[in-house]
């Protein structure tokens, strides 16, 4: 431990505090995959943000120390795919429950012309180059320019992640009606 890794009691708060407001910030899970058939790496992510739509870009913070952080650096390439309600049994194993190709026995995982997987029934698959990186912290927040989209025709429910757990989203306009 460097002396920099010692805190101080305001700081263990205030990082304490910090945990318990991300816990409210309600979030669509994905999983966000990288590499090719050779070696596939797959990681469960909330930090997905849209960055603009011209161009089409996306970022998504990933820790270094994930196995996909690596794949993503190797190949410059990562999918950003969305889940839907009935994908949660895939989340705990691609947070690791299970280890690098083990994750891909679980869902139907297809190869993009890019190499890079993407799940068959996501709500939605994002294609993207890496276009600019930013370390910050235990993350690297990675800029994809978005070259190819698969939009699910299927009218699945997004998986939610909320307090730490899983939640779906309900209409507002459903719930005054009932
Ligand atoms: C709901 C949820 C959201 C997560 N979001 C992120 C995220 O946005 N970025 C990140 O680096 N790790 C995130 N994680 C943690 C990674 O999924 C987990 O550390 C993973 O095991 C890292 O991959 P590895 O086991 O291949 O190293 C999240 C985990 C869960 C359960």
């Amino acid at each position: 431990m460097t002396e920099n890794d010692v805190k101080t009691e305001p700081e263990i708060e205030l990082r304490r505090n910090f945990v318990s407001a991300m816990r409210r910030l309600i979030a669509t899970v994905t999983i966000i995959t990288a590499g090719d058939a050779s070696a596939r790496a797959g990681m469960v992510a909330t930090a997905v943000m849209s960055v603009s739509a011209d161009p089409p870009s996306l970022v998504v913070g990933i820790n270094r120390e994930a196995t996909v952080w690596q794949a993503v650096k190797d190949t410059g390439r990562f999918s950003v795919n969305l889940l839907a309600t009935h994908h949660a049994p895939l989340v705990y194993p691609f947070s690791g429950q299970l280890q690098g190709e083990e994750r891909f026995t679980l869902g139907e995982w297809h190869a993009h012309t890019s190499q890079t997987p993407y799940l068959a029934d996501a709500i939605v698959s994002l294609f993207c180059r890496v276009d600019s990186a930013l370390d910050y912290g235990t993350h690297t927040l990675f800029v994809g320019a978005v070259d190819d989209i698969r939009l699910s025709a299927a009218a699945n429910e997004p998986l939610l992640w909320r307090n730490g757990s899983f939640a779906n989203a309900v209409p507002l306009d459903e719930l005054l009606e009932s």
